[in-house]
C-alpha cells in the first residue's frame, strides 16, 4: 500500500518570513524524491475569496462571522476533491500550508470566545490534525524591523502592542495544544533563510 502523505503548517506573525520558509522546505522534501503541493489559508477556492472580500472590508462581517468563515474554508481545504488535505495525502504527497487553525485560534480566538473557536475547529470531524506546526517565531520588534520602516513612532508603538499580544496569543495557543500531543516546534526566524530552512529540514525529517 502506498503510504500517506504528511500534512505540514507554517505559523507566524507578519514578516516571519512564512512564505519563503514553506517554498524551501518544498524544494528540500523533493530534494528526497517526494511529492508536495502547497496550499495556503484563506485558500483560493470559493470559501476563501469570500473571506478576502470581507478582510478588505468590501463586505462587512462580526468577528463570529469571521470565525464560522474559516472554519468553512478550513473544511473546504480539507476535503476538496482536487486541491483537498485529505485527497492529496491520500495520493502520497505532502501537503505544506501557509497557516492553519493556529491562526483562527490565535486571532479568532481572541476576538470572540477561544473554547468555542477551538471546539469548532478542533472538533471538526473533517478538519484534521496536522503531522507537524512549524511556528517561525519573531520578535515584535524584529517584525516591524522587517515590514515598515520609515513609519510614524505613535503608529510603530501601537502596531509594537498589537504584534505583542498576537505572538503571545500564538505562544499560548501553541503551548494549549502541545498539551493535547500535537508536534509543534518554535523556530527562531531571526536569521538567515538558509539557516532557518536547514533546521527545519531537520525537524521534518524526523517526522517523515
Ligand atoms: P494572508 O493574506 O495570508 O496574510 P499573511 O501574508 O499575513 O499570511 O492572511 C490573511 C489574514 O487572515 C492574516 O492577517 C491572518 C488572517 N487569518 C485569521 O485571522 N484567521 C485564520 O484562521 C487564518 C487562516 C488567517
Amino acid at each position: 500500500m502506498e503510504a500517506s502523505g504528511k500534512f505540514i503548517v507554517f505559523e507566524g506573525i507578519d514578516g516571519a518570513g512564512k512564505t519563503t520558509q514553506v517554498e524551501l522546505l518544498a524544494q528540500n522534501l523533493r530534494s528526497l524524491g517526494r511529492e508536495v503541493s502547497l496550499g495556503a489559508e484563506p485558500t483560493t477556492l470559493e470559501s476563501g475569496r469570500a473571506i478576502r472580500r470581507a478582510l478588505s472590508g468590501a463586505e462587512k462581517k462580526s468577528e463570529c462571522q469571521m470565525a464560522a468563515m474559516f472554519v468553512l474554508d478550513r473544511i473546504a481545504h480539507n476535503i476538496d476533491s482536487e486541491i483537498g488535505i485529505r485527497a492529496l495525502t491520500e495520493k502520497g504527497i505532502d501537503v505544506i500550508s501557509d497557516r492553519y487553525y493556529y491562526s483562527s485560534l490565535a486571532y479568532q480566538g481572541a476576538a470572540t470566545d477561544y473554547g468555542w473557536v477551538k471546539q469548532m475547529n478542533i472538533g471538526s470531524p473533517e478538519i484534521r490534525r496536522p503531522d507537524l506546526c512549524i511556528y517561525l517565531d519573531l520578535l515584535p520588534e524584529q517584525s516591524l524591523e522587517r515590514i515598515s520602516r520609515g513609519r510614524e513612532s505613535v503608529e510603530i508603538y501601537e502596531n509594537l502592542e498589537k504584534l505583542t499580544s498576537v505572538r503571545n496569543t500564538f505562544l499560548s495557543v501553541i503551548e494549549d495544544l502541545r498539551g493535547e500531543g500535537e508536534s509543534i516546534y518554535v523556530v527562531d526566524a531571526n536569521r538567515p533563510p538558509e539557516q532557518i530552512a536547514e533546521e527545519i529540514f531537520a525537524i521534518v525529517k524526523k517526522h517523515i
